[in-house]
């Protein structure tokens, strides 16, 4: 009938609708994430010639607590009702809510990263002329990438999958267009089923992607 294949047409519509958030929001969360998560593992890292931890350290140490010790959505809560309450721009809200909050996993993931790297090498690269700057430039950070990527290709697909809490403000992401779907249609299994699949096509793409990357990062590797 044409009826139902203008509600079907629509049906498709909106879902690609709900993708297009998903996406978004991870995606702005995910950049968000990185830049703020690299800078806060280094500060993390900082230290006074004395070897005690600087003030910036335990800044962004408190900053790594408080996120991970709290829950996304309480997170995206707050933002919404409180900090960003008179913001309209409801991607917006989402992409800084989940990039501060991945920023936090970030932290840890980069600091890891650098710290799994043998202290000999920062000694070597010392030696040799270098500076600080310059021997974690050069020496420790091409080292370190490797070791961050799994877990950061990880945190990319928790990402993606934790969006799917938006709804709770009223976002119409993937999740909830088909929770929607499921009481206009008495059909529960289908459209969560449905989204369930896109779901999961996503994070696999992605991590086909990263394993690319990976394998050809490990192609220089000799340790
Ligand atoms: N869903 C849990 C929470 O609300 C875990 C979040 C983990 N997030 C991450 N980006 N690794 O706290």
């Amino acid at each position: 009938h044409i009826y139902a294949a203008f509600i079907e047409a629509d049906r498709w519509k909106l879902y690609l609708k709900g993708l297009g958030v998903t996406l978004e929001v991870s995606f702005f969360a995910a950049l968000l994430g990185i830049l703020i998560g690299t800078i806060a593992a280094f500060l993390k890292l900082s230290t006074r010639k004395n070897g005690s931890k600087t003030i910036a350290s335990r800044i962004a140490s408190a900053y790594i607590d408080i996120i991970r010790g709290t829950p996304t959505t309480v997170q995206l809560l707050i933002m919404w009702s409180g900090i960003l309450a008179t913001c309209k721009n409801s991607v917006l809200i989402a992409s800084l809510t989940f990039g501060i909050n991945s920023g936090a996993y970030v932290a840890e993931i980069v600091r890891a990263g650098i710290l799994a790297v043998d202290k000999g090498q920062m000694e070597a690269g010392r030696s040799l002329g270098l500076n600080k700057f310059q021997t974690m430039r050069y020496i420790i950070i091409p080292q370190a990438f490797k070791s961050i990527l799994p877990p950061l290709g990880n945190e990319f697909i928790v990402l993606i999958k934790e969006t799917s809490i938006v709804g709770y403000v009223g976002m119409s992401d993937l999740t909830r267009v088909a929770n929607q779907m499921t009481s206009k249609l008495f059909d529960v299994f289908t459209p969560l089923l449905g989204i369930a699949f896109i779901y999961f096509v996503l994070t696999k793409v992605l991590s086909i992607l990263l394993a690319k990357l990976e394998r050809r990062l490990r192609k220089s590797d000799n340790r």
